[in-house]
């Protein structure tokens, strides 16, 4: 089966979040299977982008309102990261430093989209499959049924997964004669709620949709930021998938970003260094338990919560224990953040920005990795944290709930808590220092976690029997 992937991220080429993760770990599964995996993706200005070979494979270009865009698709020859690489170039709308965040994202993204779709139009032999990820993409069904330009790509399948429904990408229907052409009465395909919304179009008009994980995808029919009523409509065509990780990429007996490597049998004495130099680097107290937050300080990963749990735990627990923080986002946590570090500076630390090999670092090095989500429609950083041995506090929720059990339940190995309040988080850390005293009871949990299995391979399946139940042959 011939796959096509169309993503605003992928890991190593550009990276927000989980989205990258996933989108450059699924395809290497699908290629080791034995089925042509492809991914399209932007060619932002990234050093992957200047230090690789590529080869021109299209030109084309197109109107957005008043303005002309040229764009170039590059394939990447080395075939290095076990798929196929294909860039799409847009100067003066995707060559930017960043992912996202700019004025123009929607104008970014649409021609993002007609681009893939104009190169995909030229194609010889199509894909069995296009395989769209979050608002960014999710036009591309709507545009492959229904545009007059692109009625040769019409019996190719398409899934969307949601990677988060909070964002949506809405834009003003005064934009509507920005896309190709296409029967005026299917406009209300592309709408929900007095705007167009592409993550509602895609879930309408995708011949499939998952969630990525499936007690998220149970979540979404109650809560799904505005579109409960359309996934109930739509629940025929849903699937929860949970998420799997890149368990080469992932290894601590491998890792190089790791000062120590180490494996079920020599976890502990590993581990100690990696969180000595750890301790020394940030100012705390090695003999302490360590918990550790990685990731965006935004409302769904209840970062707003964190300055209280971590002031409220630290003078619960009389100062023994010890918090180190690695993220950036909403400006108001990181201000908070840096006040609770004023009061607290014995037993907390915090280091603001992205810095993928610290994240392995701190995975590595704490014992326990705090977190109290609202959302967490999979949540990749507990399965990382399961694999370098190292034990979750997490919040019941979405795919948290799918990947962590219990300590006090048969089997379990995490720790888990109810509600997304600081009270809740505060208990559960209260749990994690007593379990840091238990010396055997915690090494027989960290075992039982290394020994999890979350590669892909369960999950690549689940997709290849989706696809299946779909492609038109
Ligand atoms: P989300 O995609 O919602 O942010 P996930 O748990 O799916 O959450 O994935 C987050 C990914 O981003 C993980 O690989 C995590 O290690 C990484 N990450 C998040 N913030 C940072 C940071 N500040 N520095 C390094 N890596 C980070
Ligand atoms: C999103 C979600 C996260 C998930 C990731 C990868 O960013 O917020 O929970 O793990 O996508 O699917």
């Amino acid at each position: 089966m011939e796959i096509l992937h169309v993503s605003a991220e992928c890991y190593p080429i550009a990276k927000v979040g989980g989205l990258a993760d996933v989108v450059g770990a699924l395809p290497k599964y699908q290629f080791q299977a034995g089925h042509i995996a492809k991914v399209v993706m932007p060619a932002y200005n990234t050093r992957f982008f200047h230090s690789q070979e590529f080869e021109l494979v299209h030109q084309g270009g197109c109107w957005l309102g008043h303005s002309w865009h040229h764009f170039n698709v590059w394939r990447e020859v080395t075939n290095l990261l076990g798929f196929d690489l294909y860039l799409v170039d847009i100067p003066g709308l995707l060559d930017t430093e960043r992912v996202y965040g700019y004025y123009n994202d929607t104008d970014r993204f649409l021609t993002f989209q007609i681009a893939v779709l104009d190169w995909l139009n030229e194609w010889q032999d199509h894909p069995d499959v296009v395989h769209v990820h979050d608002h960014h993409t999710a036009l591309i069904p709507f545009m492959m049924t229904h545009s007059y330009k692109y009625e040769r790509l019409r019996n190719i399948a398409t899934v969307l997964t949601i990677h988060n429904a909070q964002y949506q990408g809405q834009f003003g229907w005064d934009r509507l004669y920005q896309l190709p052409g296409f029967d005026l009465w299917k406009a209300g395909l592309l709408g929900w709620e007095g705007a167009i919304n592409p993550l509602a179009a895609g879930i309408k008009c995708a011949w499939r949709f998952t969630t990525v994980s499936p007690s998220y995808l149970e979540e979404m029919y109650t809560g799904a930021a505005g579109l409960e009523a359309l996934m109930n409509y739509e629940k025929g065509k849903a699937i929860g998938i949970l998420n799997g990780i890149d368990t080469k990429v992932w290894d601590p007996a491998t890792d190089p970003m790791l000062p120590f490597n180490y494996d079920q049998k020599t976890f502990v004495k590993a581990k100690r260094e990696i969180k000595q130099q750890l301790c020394e680097q940030y100012n705390l107290d090695p003999s302490l338990p360590l918990i550790s937050f990685i990731g965006r300080l935004v409302g769904e990963k209840g970062a707003d919560l964190l300055p209280e749990i971590i002031g409220r735990s630290i003078f619960e627990q009389k100062q023994q224990l010890n918090f180190l923080l690695l993220g950036s986002g909403d400006p108001h946590v990181e201000w908070s953040l840096q006040q609770t570090k004023l009061l607290t500076a014995a037993n907390f630390n915090v280091q603001f920005g992205y810095d993928e090999a610290l994240s392995h670092r701190i995975y590595a090095g704490s014992d326990f990795l705090l977190m109290p989500s609202r959302v967490e429609p999979c949540g990749l950083n507990q399965m990382y944290a399961l694999r370098y041995g190292t034990v979750p506090i997490v919040r019941s929720v979405g795919g948290l709930k799918d990947t962590v059990t219990d300590f006090g339940e048969p089997g379990g190995f995490g720790i888990r808590f109810i509600h997304a309040a600081a009270w809740d988080a505060c208990n559960a850390v209260g749990r994690a220092v007593e379990l840091y005293s238990d010396t055997a009871q915690l090494q027989g949990i960290i075992k039982t976690m290394m020994q999890l299995d979350h590669s892909w391979d369960s999950a690549a399946d689940e997709y290849l029997q989706l696809y299946s139940s779909i492609v038109v042959r």
